[in-house]
């Protein structure tokens, strides 16, 4: 278990390395308007809070599966690339960039069944062992943060330099070029971050336990403002 925000437990975030920090938790999903059945300001508890799953690889490749056309993935702060696997099966084509070479684990969890399957022999993700600078971007359609570190900002600058999508799923500040001032929360300021930047910023959130709350940018449509963005061919 991680402490992860003053007062908040997180039983499903990576280790941070025991670096703390102190922001308050972020929005739920219905004080950002995304569910009903609780007024804003409270929390549903008991019978209703529906069942959290664990899995948010599956929960967030099955997400994306339903709001982007299969296209090329960055899947920044990767990690071990279950992510990565699972959009690759469903058309994508994702590559992991992540510094830290870490191997596909030896199970998951299949998205039809929740049931854990055993990864295939041989099944690999393409994986870039690098920091991830926004320069990246641009080979990309979109670009995946879950739950990476350091990167949220350079992510958000990308989109806006090059026009992909974008998907972030905030945990932390570590790594972050710059931070929320002392008591503001990281999730609002960094949506608000990319409001700042000319981006139309979308909220969602998955079932699964933790920071489960997103933003989400749609690609420029073609023409608009495309200076930057790579043409095709
Ligand atoms: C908390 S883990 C999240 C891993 C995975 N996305 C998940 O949800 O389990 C944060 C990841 O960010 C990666 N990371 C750290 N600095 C990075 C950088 N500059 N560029 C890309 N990834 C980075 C770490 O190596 C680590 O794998």
């Amino acid at each position: 278990m991680v402490a992860t925000d003053a007062g908040h437990e997180d039983r499903d975030l990576p280790s941070h390395n025991g670096q703390a920090h102190k922001y308050p938790a972020p929005p739920t999903p219905e004080q950002l308007g995304l569910t009903s059945g609780a007024p804003v300001g409270t929390r549903r508890s008991g019978a209703a809070l529906p069942k959290l799953k664990k899995f948010r690889f599956e929960l967030l490749a099955a997400w994306i599966g339903e709001n982007f056309p299969p296209c090329r993935v960055a899947d920044i702060g990767g990690g071990k690339g279950v992510l990565s696997y699972l959009l690759d099966r469903q058309g994508f084509e994702s590559t992991v960039i992540d510094p830290a070479p870490q191997a596909l684990p030896a199970r998951y969890r299949e998205p039809a069944t929740g049931r854990q399957a055993k990864m295939p022999a041989g099944a690999s993700v393409r994986h870039l062992t690098t920091p991830y600078s926004p320069d990246l971007g641009a080979d990309f359609d979109l670009l995946i943060a879950l739950h990476a570190h350091g990167v949220n900002q350079q992510v958000l600058d990308s989109a806006k330099a090059h026009g992909n999508s974008c998907v972030v799923m905030p945990c932390c500040v570590i790594g972050e070029p710059t931070t929320p001032p002392p008591g503001q929360e990281w999730f609002s300021w960094l949506a608000d971050y990319g409001r700042g930047l000319g981006l139309a910023v979308g909220y969602f959130y998955l079932n699964f336990s933790g920071r489960n709350v997103g933003i989400y940018v749609h690609a420029r449509p073609p023409g608009a403002d495309s200076n930057e963005r790579r043409q095709p061919g």
